[in-house]
């Protein structure tokens, strides 16, 4: 399934994050031993450093970057953006949770397609979605799009992992424990067997800065977290 492409991927895609909606969570936290939460603050802090405005999260999901982006200084107001209704409902309540209502908008619609004019905000993320996209260069470059000259767009994505005893141990882990936890959790292996199937596709670290250098972006960097499992991407629109 992971190598699916353009619409068929996005039907798959939209189909197991409808199903796992109201696991995703949990979930994530019991596969990064609760870390996701502190990249996610790293990804938020790298992005709006030294940026005023209005922030967007493509791909929302449950919100988490959406809010982190709207905790930062600096930060007027957080738009998220995500396919999956049920994503939206959940991010709506976390944010209302967070007393963050008045300070994030969350609306249904398509990364590959963004509902917004050229260069609407100062800065945007993606958070663990571009391996869903249905076209990943189109998903930058519409980033890039929406984004004022001199804002910073991020990235925070698994990456994948091919030598080593560190990557062996990841592979065992992610292909044989995560499937079964998601079953146990989720009662869905077969989404978290496509989970580690995506990040054996997804394109290596330097790949990826190329793409978002191709896309228009300057200053392109990486660093790695999560034992060199996780890379955040940064670069600025020019
Ligand atoms: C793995 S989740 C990541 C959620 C969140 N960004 C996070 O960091 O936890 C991937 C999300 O991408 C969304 N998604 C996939 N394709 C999309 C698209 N073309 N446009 C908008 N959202 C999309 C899915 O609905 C899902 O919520």
């Amino acid at each position: 399934m992971a190598t699916l492409k353009g619409q068929e991927r996005q039907n798959y895609v939209a189909d197991l994050f409808s199903r796992i909606a109201k696991r995703y969570d949990l979930m994530n936290t019991l596969m990064t031993f609760g870390m996701h939460h502190r990249w996610k603050k790293t990804t938020a802090k790298l992005t709006c450093d030294n940026v005023s405005g209005v922030a967007l999260d493509i791909a929302t999901g449950t919100g988490d970057l959406a809010v982190q982006l709207a905790y930062q200084s600096g930060i007027e107001h957080s738009v998220g953006i995500d396919l999956i209704p049920e994503m939206i409902d959940l991010a709506k309540s976390k944010s209302g949770k967070a007393n963050l209502s008045e300070k994030t908008t969350f609306i249904i619609g398509d990364a590959v397609k963004l509902p917004f004019p050229n260069n609407t905000f100062a800065c945007a993320t993606a958070g663990f979605s571009l391996r869903n996209m249905p076209d990943l260069n189109t998903a930058i470059k519409e980033m890039v799009r929406v984004v004022q000259p001199g804002g910073r767009i991020t990235t925070l994505e698994l990456t994948p992992m091919n030598n080593g005893l560190i990557s062996r141990l990841f592979r065992f882990y992610f292909h044989r424990v995560v499937p079964l936890v998601g079953y146990i959790i989720a009662r869905d292996r077969s989404a978290y067997t496509y989970l580690p199937q995506s990040v054996d596709y997804f394109l290596e670290s330097d790949s990826l800065a190329e793409v978002m250098r191709s896309a228009g972006l300057v200053d392109v960097g990486y660093r790695k977290v999560g034992c060199r499992t996780v890379a955040i991407h940064y670069g600025m629109k020019v």
